[in-house]
């Protein structure tokens, strides 16, 4: 091969090998219609942003001492010498494109929705990509409970309808800045006599980050900070006001939740509440999506004062989690309605298939044929792999008549229609789920 991919990425194909059935083309285009589908239901609306970005928006609203950040960014100075970053995460950019093109005025509210492309140099692993997609929503201008409610519902529903069975809603609250850098001070003091048998991971979050060493999964780290203070008792009035309001609009809705303290996420602009849903079967890239609310994050970005939040759900895991779980989810529909087979090669057997077939789609209906000159045989072996509902069998005979044979694939029923009528016979018959 002169050419391969580059590590950690993938090709989505039209026929997925059969052991990669989540890379079917078929299937994100049944997934993803089903996230619109929804997004038009709880009312938001697209926004699509480019996949570069200046590198500097990244660096200043995810973090410098977050992972995505400081080992992850995919960065290139382009030939005008600026720094560039493919973008890491959608966020950021949806945000820097509000406030560039004035969405932060009137109405206030504003709920957006965006399906793109992510890039990370991250180490690849099952569930794990260097390019992977996000469905994600951004809600901005209200620090409403019930919109938190709302958000976290769309993406719960998206499993339930999706077909993911088992999933596991976690919730925590990350309150203010101030009261997380109460809570940071404390973590230290509690972690700092015991840091000499910890992790290196941990020894150097202590420095850095020190909230991500509660997102740990080495069992040493994990029995230190069994004791260790956690952010909740750190939380004031107001903060603890509104996590037990999202408590109890989850409970109102019948979502079920745990709360998780260790839940930090790999992001410095989350306050309040954060959230992340996780599935099984996946291994340890567990988490199907992910969000909380940035309420100073327009702000830290040069705008004005505007809460938001949202999340960003990954098709790749998903994907996976459905095919773990046998299930196969929403496909869109790619199969031909009717496939032209020629009973003949003669030059006007062939112009008269490439007129009937320009009628039909015109008409709107799928249809293809054979242009590689197959024996009728083959052709028709062609149309089942396709999964043609009719065969439209064209020969000599029938195009002197001005008539086709019209073969249902399912039933095998074969009748003759007038070539002037195949649109109004194949709209006139039961069409496939
Ligand atoms: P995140 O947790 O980094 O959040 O990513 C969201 C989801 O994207 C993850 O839960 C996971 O399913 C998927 N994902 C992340 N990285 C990879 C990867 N390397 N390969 C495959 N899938 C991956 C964010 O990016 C935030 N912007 C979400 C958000 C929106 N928060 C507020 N609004």
């Amino acid at each position: 091969m002169p050419y391969q991919r580059l590590p950690y990425l993938y090709d989505v194909l039209p026929d997925a090998p059969p052991r990669d059935p989540w890379l079917s083309t078929a299937r994100w285009r049944g997934m993803e219609n089903l996230f619109r589908e929804l997004a038009r239901r709880f009312g938001y609306r697209e926004i699509r942003t480019p996949i570069l970005e200046p590198a500097e928006l990244f660096t200043r609203s995810i973090g410098e001492a977050t992972d995505i950040v400081s080992k992850e960014m995919f960065l290139f100075t382009d030939r005008g010498g600026r720094l560039n970053a493919l973008k890491p995460e959608g966020t950021a950019p949806v945000v820097r494109a509000c406030m560039e093109n004035g969405l932060f005025g009137e109405p206030a509210l504003h709920k957006l929705y965006y399906i793109g492309q992510n890039f990370r140099y991250e180490r690849g692993q099952k569930g794990r990509y260097r390019q992977h997609q996000q469905m994600g929503v951004e809600a901005f201008g209200s620090t409403d409970p019930a919109l938190d409610a709302e958000v976290i519902a769309l993406a719960m529903t998206f499993f339930t309808e999706l077909g993911i069975p088992e999933t596991t809603l976690h919730i925590n609250s990350l309150g203010t800045p101030a009261e997380r850098a109460e809570f940071r001070q404390a973590l230290r003091d509690y972690v700092k006599p015991h840091l000499a048998a910890m992790s290196e991971e941990a020894r150097m979050r202590f420095e850095v980050n020190p909230l991500r060493m509660l997102d740990t999964k080495a069992e040493r780290d994990l029995q230190m900070l069994e004791g260790a203070p956690t952010l909740l008792d750190y939380l004031g009035a107001e903060s603890r006001n509104l996590f037990e309001a999202l408590q109890q609009m989850l409970g109102a809705l019948g979502i079920p939740f745990v709360i998780n303290t260790a839940l930090v996420r790999g992001f410095d602009y989350y306050t309040h509440t954060v959230f992340e849903i996780k599935g099984s079967g996946l291994g340890a890239q567990d988490a199907l999506g992910g969000g909380g609310r940035y309420d100073g994050l327009v702000q830290e970005c040069g705008g004005p004062a505007m809460p938001g939040l949202g999340f960003g759900i990954g098709t790749e895991r998903c994907l996976l989690a459905l095919e773990s779980l046998g299930i196969r989810g929403p496909e869109a529909d790619e199969k031909p309605v009717a496939f032209v087979v020629l009973a003949g090669s003669t030059p006007e057997l062939n112009q008269a298939a490439v007129q009937l077939l320009m009628k039909l789609r015109r008409a709107g209906i799928a249809a293809d044929r054979d242009y590689q000159g197959k024996n009728m045989r083959r052709q028709m072996k062609r149309a089942d792999d396709l999964g043609a509902q009719y065969l439209l069998i064209l020969g000599e005979d029938e195009l002197a008549a001005g008539i086709v044979q019209m073969k249902n694939q399912s039933s095998r029923e074969q009748k003759t229609v007038a070539i002037g009528e195949v649109i109004e016979a194949l709209m006139s018959e039961p069409r496939r789920e």
